[in-house]
């Protein structure tokens, strides 16, 4: 069973510059919250109650002053920084104390994953025991993400980076589940011709042993992407649709939390104070 949960939410967001100039993109609002909370919310979802937050350097007061360390919403948050974003598997050297000999899910900061059925196909990825999985999703444009090609029996035949051409349409999210060899494995990474690690080649290194596993995320499910100003746009406008017309909330962290009793009154009270008199505060009343 898979306990601990990393957030990769550092790099320096270039593509959303000026926005993002001062502010970490994860802080910017997804409609009525900031980014960070949808892929929080679905660690969360998923029964991971150990977190550890990456973010850039001279960025951790702002996560700290929002999150704080998660007791309001029943979780642990730790926080480390990254020098610098030398790629995505350097969340796991970085974060080598934290994981220690356990499994680690690692979701990137920028994802956004909604969908009825998401918490129970959640709560079986974290049951991995060895190895690693994926979950893929179509979309129409892979070229801008890793792809996965399929085999006839939906087993994974190959994974590649943004390739030019792809004969799949299957994005892999990021959203992962990795048994411990992650460490090692990172560790061991080279970093390719733009100077990163890929999590691709960690990836690969599962697939070689046999040990990749996927899971498709189902056409019920979203995934959006958080990529650029145009996308951040388009998720706000998904969520303002499916919650001003459902009157619920999607990623309300301590809504989960209480659901899940890992919370009680007296702390949605709390948060209630911490928000002070908000739309947000007025939801968590109801609860
Ligand atoms: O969104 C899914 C895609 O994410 C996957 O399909 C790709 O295989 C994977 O490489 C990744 O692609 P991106 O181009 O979206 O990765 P990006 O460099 O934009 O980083 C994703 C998030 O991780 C972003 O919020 C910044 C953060 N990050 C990234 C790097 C490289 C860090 O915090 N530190 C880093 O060193």
């Amino acid at each position: 069973m898979i306990k601990k949960g990393i957030i990769l939410a550092g790099g320096y967001g270039t593509r959303m510059s000026p926005l993002t100039k001062a502010v970490n993109k994860q802080l910017l609002p997804i409609y009525d919250k900031p980014l960070i909370y949808y892929p929080l919310s679905i660690l969360m979802l998923a029964g991971i109650r150990e977190i550890l937050i990456i973010v850039n350097k001279g960025q951790l007061i702002q996560f700290r002053k929002l999150l704080q360390d998660g007791k309001r919403f029943g979780v642990k948050i730790t926080y480390i920084e990254q020098k610098k974003p030398v790629g995505l598997p350097d969340a796991f050297i970085l974060g080598e104390k934290f994981i220690g000999r356990d499994k680690v899910a690692l979701i990137l900061g920028d994802n956004f994953f909604y969908g009825q059925s998401l918490t129970s196909k959640l709560k079986k990825c974290i049951q991995l025991n060895t190895g690693c999985k994926i979950l893929v999703h179509p979309v129409k444009r892979p070229e801008l993400y890793g792809v996965a090609e399929m085999n006839n029996r939906n087993k994974i035949k190959s994974i590649k980076e943004k390739p030019k051409k792809s004969k799949s349409n299957f994005a892999i999210t990021g959203l992962y589940f990795f048994d411990n060899k992650v460490i090692d494995y990172s560790k061991s990474l080279k970093p390719s011709k733009r100077g990163e690690l890929e999590i691709i080649d960690l990836l690969n290194k599962y697939k070689k042993k046999n040990k990749l596993k996927s899971e498709f995320l189902g056409r019920g499910a979203a995934w959006l992407d958080t990529g650029s100003i145009e996308d951040f746009y388009n998720t706000s406008s998904f969520v303002s649709a499916l919650e001003n017309r459902q009157g619920l909330k999607i990623a309300c962290l301590e809504e989960i939390a209480f659901k899940y009793n890992w919370i009680d009154k007296k702390d949605i009270k709390e948060s209630i104070n911490f928000y002070g008199s908000c739309v947000y505060s007025n939801y968590l009343k109801k609860l």
